[in-house]
């Protein structure tokens, strides 16, 4: 099997990171760059948790290009209260007697810049690349500002984001990653012909037991096992005392899944606009779902994921993950 160059941008949080081992331990994609935003933390500390997430793997060797600090034209707001101070769960909680378990990560000065990467990845990979991002689109809008052909080029991309039939998990009706930057996912939408759009109605349904990760570490022991049970305890405590639910949803993982084999989701094509203006509404990601016969399938812009194998996803990501 030829494996697919993969662009990824990531807002360095905690299903973040899970979604970076599935793509680093899946030989179906070969990840050429990661792209950063803030979003889930400030940028800074998303490339640090890229790079904590590399060095755990022994992946420093993969190109990584830092992105927008806020989004195009509204406040930065990040997800502290999911994803914890450090937007992995706030590991400098963990100890191995008096030792800091996860010490500071060292980050290479002078990074490129995640525009000039998507835009030189774009060029040289063309329609063989898949783009798979993960947070605010910001990132992926300057770059089709600046190059849209070449962006529009692209094999595929993939977007965690969205919430078409179901509510939003940042207001009623948005999804975070795009009432983040709403502004940045309209210029990607009218730029980028069908792209793929993995959102709450089916992450939401990917649900991960808290117990499981625990089993796991006990299955197989090892220093992955161990970041995933520490870095999820703080998610899945959100999880818990904001929806009541035993574990915390595969968001981005599920993205990854996707990026990896279509077969997990059933697609529609809808016409999917993006609301940038309601006070109450901004960041709804407003998909028709009528189906009407007279409907000009010419508007169909985006291809919504909107049914998922759950349990099978679920196993694929444990099969690969703990046996990276
Ligand atoms: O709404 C879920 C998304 O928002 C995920 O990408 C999560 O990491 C946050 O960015
Ligand atoms: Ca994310």
């Amino acid at each position: 099997m030829k494996a697919r160059p993969c662009i990824i941008d990531t807002d360095g949080g905690v299903d973040d990171a899970l979604a970076l081992l599935l793509a680093l331990s899946s030989p179906e994609l070969e990840v050429k760059a990661i792209t950063v935003v803030a979003g889930n933390t400030d940028v800074v500390q998303a490339v640090k948790n890229v790079y904590r997430l590399l060095k755990l793997v022994s992946r420093e060797d993969i190109l990584v290009g830092i992105g927008a600090a806020r989004p195009l034209k509204r406040a930065l707001h990040v997800g502290k209260s999911i994803h914890g101070a450090d937007g992995l769960g706030e590991l400098d909680q963990y100890y191995d007697g008096s030792q800091l378990r996860y010490k500071d990560v060292m980050v290479p000065s002078n990074l490129p810049e995640a525009t000039g990467v998507l835009v030189s990845m774009a060029k040289e990979y063309g329609a063989r690349l898949t783009l798979v991002t993960l947070g605010p689109l910001t990132n992926i809008a300057l770059a089709c500002q600046e190059a849209p052909e070449c962006m529009r080029c692209m094999g595929e991309m993939i977007i965690m984001g969205g919430a078409i039939r179901v509510p939003g998990n940042m207001t009623a009706v948005a999804e975070f990653n795009i009432w983040a930057d709403p502004e940045a996912a309209a210029i990607v939408f009218e730029t980028i012909k069908h792209p793929l759009l993995v959102g709450l109605d089916v992450t939401s349904e990917v649900i991960m037991s808290a117990e499981r990760v625990y089993e796991l570490l006990r299955l197989h022991p090892s220093a992955i096992a161990q970041f995933v049970v520490d870095c999820t305890a703080f998610y899945a405590e959100f999880y818990r005392e904001a929806d009541n639910i035993g574990g915390f949803p595969l968001h981005d993982p599920l993205a990854m899944g996707v990026a990896i084999n279509r077969q997990f989701v059933r697609l529609e094509r809808l016409h999917v606009d993006i609301e940038t203006e309601g006070k109450w509404t901004a960041g709804a990601t407003v998909g028709d779902t009528r189906r009407r016969r007279d409907r000009d399938e010419s508007g169909l812009n985006v291809d919504v994921a909107v049914a998922v194998e759950a349990e099978a996803f679920k196993s694929f990501f444990e099969s690969r993950v703990w046996n990276f």
